[in-house]
This record gives C-alpha cells, structure tokens and sequence, in this order.
C-alpha cells in the first residue's frame, strides 16, 4: 500500500474542484479527478502532471451508480485505500425555473451524489488512518444567514439553498455516525468565487476558494468533525 495519501474529489476538471487538486497535489497527495467527461478528467489530470503532481482522471458523475461503484473498485484494487474524499461536484439550477425538476435535479447532484459515492467509498475511508469527507455546501445552504441577510431581494432561489441546506444536515448525521472512526466530515463553503458557477464579479480567485476545502481534506487528528467552515472559522447552520 502506497505511503502517500490518496484523494478523490469530484467535478474536479475545472473550477475549484481542479484547484483543490492541485494544492493536494503540492502537499504531496495523489490526486483522483471525477468529471463527468472522461477526457475531460484526463486532461485536467495531464495538466496538473505537467506540474510534478501524481494525478489520474476518473470518469465519475456523481449520480451514476455503476459509475461509483467503478471508481471505488478502482481505488480498492490500485490503492487499498482512500484518505480524503471531497464532495466537490454541484449544481446551480434556479435559472432554469422554480419547479419540482429543478429541485429533483439540484438534489441529485448536491445531496444523493455525494451520499451515494461517501456510502460506497465508507470502507476505503476507514481503511485510512485519518479518513477525511469535505463536502463543498455554500454559505446559501446556512438558514441562519439566509434569515438574518436578504441576499437575492425578491428573488427566490429554492433549490440550490435547499439541496445545501440538505447537505449540511447530513454532514453532521454522518459525523455522528463515524464519531468512532477515524473519519472526519465537514462541511465547506468556499467563498463567492470566479467560476462557470461564481460568475465573473466573484471577489474570489479559485487559489483562495480551494483553501478552505483543502484545510478539512488535511485536519489533523485533535481537528474538528461534523461543522461547517469557511477559512478555518465556524459558521452557522
Ligand atoms: N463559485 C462559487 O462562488 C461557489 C460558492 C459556494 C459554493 N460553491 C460550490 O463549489 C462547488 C464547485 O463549484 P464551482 O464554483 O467550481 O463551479 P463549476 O466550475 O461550475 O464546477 C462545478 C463542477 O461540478 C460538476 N458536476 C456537475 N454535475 C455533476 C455530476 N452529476 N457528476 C459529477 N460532476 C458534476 C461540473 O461538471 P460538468 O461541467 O460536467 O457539469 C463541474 O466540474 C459546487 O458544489 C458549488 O455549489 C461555489
């Protein structure tokens, strides 16, 4: 069994998720990148090689389950086991109207993906010394923020707050559930950032945006599970 850890993070070819690739990758970490796309993961893998990164693409969309099944029979059989596991894919859906297929859709994605996948990768985790889940929430999925700030006017934005509400909640269950392991699971919001999803006038680069997801993918053993951060301070629910 190698000695250096392992990560998977998912939609991971572009945007934040490539980033905390690569910052993985400079501590030393073999990075695993899902996308959808395989030659897309590949490309975003063969670029961060270029940069002395031990990095593989994956094909993973987080909502096909032959395909989860593939990517931890994967890391089963080259790796043995998995350290760190960010729950990086998402969606933004609101755009496309207010409607229960947009909400089925953002929950897909943003809630019964990443469920799906950590169940399937629960093992490998725990076969690590310091297994660690990240799931990227957003500040949008904080009902405290969302009551105490009128952050889209008269705009409704259901399904995005709702599936990372969702998302938060059962990151602290799932914490609960591996408080005797030595899984940690947090919860992350990355900041208003400049992606596909973030839009042009996000204040943030994804160098900074990745910091907070990267912070939990390395906590060490005495760091916290089962919270909700953004650049190492809590935040609430
Ligand atoms: N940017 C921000 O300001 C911001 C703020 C708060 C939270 N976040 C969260 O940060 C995460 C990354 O977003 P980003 O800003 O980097 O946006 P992005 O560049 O649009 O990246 C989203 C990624 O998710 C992938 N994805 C979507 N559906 C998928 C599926 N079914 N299976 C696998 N991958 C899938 C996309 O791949 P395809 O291109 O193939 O669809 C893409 O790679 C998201 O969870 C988002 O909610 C972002």
């Amino acid at each position: 069994m190698s000695e250096k850890k392992v990560a998977l993070i998912t939609g991971a070819y572009k945007g934040i998720g490539v980033e905390i690739a690569r910052q993985l990758g400079r501590q030393g970490v073999t990075v695993l990148l899902g996308a959808r796309s395989a030659a897309k993961a590949e490309e975003a893998a063969a670029g961060l090689r270029e940069e002395q990164i031990e990095a593989r693409g994956l094909e993973l969309d987080v909502t096909d389950s032959g395909q989860i099944n593939a990517a931890a029979e994967l890391i089963q059989r080259e790796y043995g086991r998995l350290d760190i596991l960010v729950n990086n894919a998402g969606v933004y859906l609101d755009h496309l109207g207010n409607n229960l297929d947009v909400m089925r859709g953002s929950f897909e994605v943003n809630v019964f993906g990443p469920q799906a996948l950590s169940e399937a990768l629960l093992p490998l985790l725990k076969a690590s010394p310091a297994g660690r889940i990240v799931n990227q929430s957003s500040i949008l999925g904080s009902l405290g923020t969302l009551l105490s700030n009128d952050m889209f006017g008269s705009r409704s934005v259901p399904a995005y707050t709702t599936s990372k509400a969702a998302m938060n909640a059962w990151t602290v269950q799932l914490s609960i559930a591996l408080r005797d392991s030595n899984v940690k699971v947090n919860a992350c919001h990355p900041g208003w950032v400049k992606t596909d999803m973030g839009g042009e006038s996000a204040p943030m680069e994804v160098s900074e945006g990745a910091e907070t997801a990267v912070w939990l993918a390395t906590l060490p053993s005495d760091g916290p599970t089962g919270g909700f951060f953004h650049k190492q301070a809590a935040l609430p629910w």
